[in-house]
């Protein structure tokens, strides 16, 4: 695979979940020293936040743990970006259908629900990060909580591919 890979985080309104995501893994990235090979961006299918900044709680809840998301502004997922990005993470199985519709046949990367890389048994009885827009302050905590973790397993799996591409020699 060849470098930089390019990761895009998808959930609905690209002011919640996809720039959490966004900022936690790019945070991780960055402390590995990771970022001259993996490149991190977020988009949204719906369009009502177009050009806006993160929702303020998703904001707030980050910057306790030490996540800036205040340069992100919501944009749309394309099918362009599927020319551009080697994986393709979606938030919730309704973010997944939707992207499985724009999906070129020639798309040779990764296209997942987020979840599929958690570590921990603690969230094995959840398959989606849940949309928190329109519930309360522990929703906002639970996605951060979940985004952490599978941000973790997801950059041990692209580590796992990195390798396997350097042993077979590009
Ligand atoms: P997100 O949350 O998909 O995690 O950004 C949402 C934000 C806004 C809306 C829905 C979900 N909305 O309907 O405006």
């Amino acid at each position: 695979m060849k470098e930089p890979i390019k990761v895009l985080f998808v959930c609905l309104g690209n002011i919640c979940r996809s720039p959490t995501a966004h900022a936690v893994f790019q945070q991780i990235v960055n402390a590995q020293e990771l970022g001259s090979k993996i490149q991190v961006d977020s988009a949204g299918t719906g369009d009502w936040h177009l050009g806006h900044a993160p929702d303020a709680r998703s904001t707030a809840t980050a910057a306790e743990r030490g996540y800036d998301l205040s340069d992100l502004r919501s944009r749309l997922v394309t099918s362009a970006d599927f020319t551009q990005f080697d994986y393709i993470i979606a938030m919730d199985t309704s973010n997944l259908s939707n992207l499985q519709v724009m999906r070129p046949s020639e798309f040779s990367g990764e296209l997942e629900l987020f979840l599929n890389y958690t570590a921990k048994e603690r969230y094995s009885d959840y398959t989606e990060v849940p949309d928190p827009y329109l519930g309360g302050a522990d929703g906002f905590e639970l996605v951060l909580d979940m985004i952490e973790d599978a941000s973790l397993g997801l950059l041990n799996h692209i580590k796992a591919h990195i390798q396997q591409s350097d042993m077979a020699g590009g």
